[in-house]
């Protein structure tokens, strides 16, 4: 079985046409995903990398249409039929626009076949108990849906309801994400889980990773857009693909890691400043669809480089994790700003301040709004209030934040 769609079968099949595969280093393989203005109808797919080395195979992340099935399943019977005999399936991420497909490499007829899946992304992969569980956690900083649904269709009913019995509301978003996943087999019943303790540091100039080799490729594991996010390294011929570390939604979930992020995209940059990348591009990367978005919203987006395919050279590569370096603390700093010039402050209040800054990085995380994109504002700035221990107390309904 395949991913279904939120209305069976109704796929954007005019858009996925557009879709291209680009061979973008020897033996490295992008087919390029799929974006949208409608998060839930038309929903998002990633990119998917193929790599060989050998006589292995690596496909990361599967995407989300039927569509990728097949480009995929082109590439990998290629290598096959070319002498490949061991296909190693990793995912950057658990998240089901990087995950839909995963059940093609029982398609490809390799001999041996591997999924391997961090210990840290078990829980995202279980795509509905995250979702829904999320909602619970998040309920410790705010009235969660009041904040997340804007008063439009389809989200504005699920506010509505909410306000009238919480129970309910719940029952009625748990329909929508069954609809969302439906048909989707992630294979995790299958993953050899990769322990914490297994992974291995490798060091390149003063630069230090944890993570997992593949035969040549090294998966880095970052921790940033998600617990056991992973992004990989070719050492040959220096391309970094960093998943969704590097993207303009982050951080999507309670268990994202904003620090991380920052960290991460100060060691990418150094990485990159020091020789090691020389081509890079992400899960969601694609100038048709970010021009597209650019359009839509009508405004410029933070750097020209948001809207290439790649990067290419160790200045520019350098230069895209410096944005989202600024991008990441300038969205931190401004929450933690916003929270020591009230004293105290609820999320919602801090969310209508961040609303009306003129800071430019805040000005683009609000431009990008839930559910066109899966962008939350209010899941940011829980993830600052909670990464960075702000204490919090009940005041009847309210849950008050205080800056220490
Ligand atoms: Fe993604």
């Amino acid at each position: 079985m395949a991913y279904q769609g939120f209305i069976p079968g109704r796929f954007p099949e005019k858009e996925l046409k557009q879709t291209r595969t680009m061979e973008i280093a020897p033996d490295i393989w992008m087919i390029e995903g799929y974006l949208s203005m409608n998060f839930f109808l038309k929903p998002p797919s990633s990119n998917c990398f193929i790599m060989r080395d050998k006589d292995m195979v690596l496909l990361i992340d599967t995407g989300t249409y039927p569509h990728y099935r097949e480009k995929i399943l082109k590439i990998l019977n290629r290598y096959r039929k070319d002498g490949a005999k061991r296909l190693v399936l990793m995912l950057t991420q658990g998240h089901f626009d990087h995950v839909a497909n995963n059940d093609v490499i029982m398609e490809a007829g390799y001999r041996e076949v591997d999924f391997y899946l961090p210990e840290a992304e078990v829980s995202s992969i279980d795509l509905f108990g995250h979702w829904t569980g999320e909602y619970q956690e998040l309920r410790e900083y705010y009235d969660t849906f009041r904040e997340m649904m804007p008063l439009a269709f389809p989200t504005g009913v699920v506010r509505i309801v909410n306000s009238i019995s919480q129970n309910l509301a719940d029952k009625m978003m748990a329909s929508h994400l069954r609809k969302l996943f439906k048909g989707i087999n992630t294979m995790a019943h299958t993953a050899k889980i990769l322990p914490d303790d297994s992974r291995v540091t490798r060091k390149f100039g003063d630069v230090e990773f944890l993570g997992w080799e593949v035969g040549r490729f090294f998966a880095v594991h970052d921790a940033t857009h998600s617990p056991g996010h992973l992004s990989f390294y070719d050492p040959e011929h220096k391309v970094f693909l960093t998943g969704d570390a590097t993207l303009e939604i982050n951080p999507p979930f309670l268990n994202s890691s904003l620090n991380n992020c920052i960290a991460m995209m100060k060691k990418f940059r150094q990485f990159a400043e020091q020789g090691f990348v020389r081509l890079a591009t992400d899960a969601h990367r694609s100038k048709i669809w970010s021009s597209m978005l650019i359009d839509k919203t009508g405004e410029a987006p933070m750097s020209p480089l948001q809207m290439q395919d790649t990067f290419e050279g160790a200045e520019q590569c350098a230069a895209y994790y410096a944005l989202w370096e600024t991008y990441y603390q300038g969205m931190k700093d401004e929450v933690l700003g916003i929270l020591k010039r009230r004293g105290e402050a609820t999320v919602h209040q801090i969310i209508a301040d961040f609303k009306s800054s003129k800071n430019p990085h805040a000005r683009f995380k609000v431009l990008m709004k839930f559910p066109q994109l899966p962008s939350r504002l209010d899941v940011m700035v829980a993830n600052v209030l909670r990464e960075n221990n702000i204490p919090k107390k009940k005041d009847g309904s309210k849950i008050i934040f205080s800056y220490k």
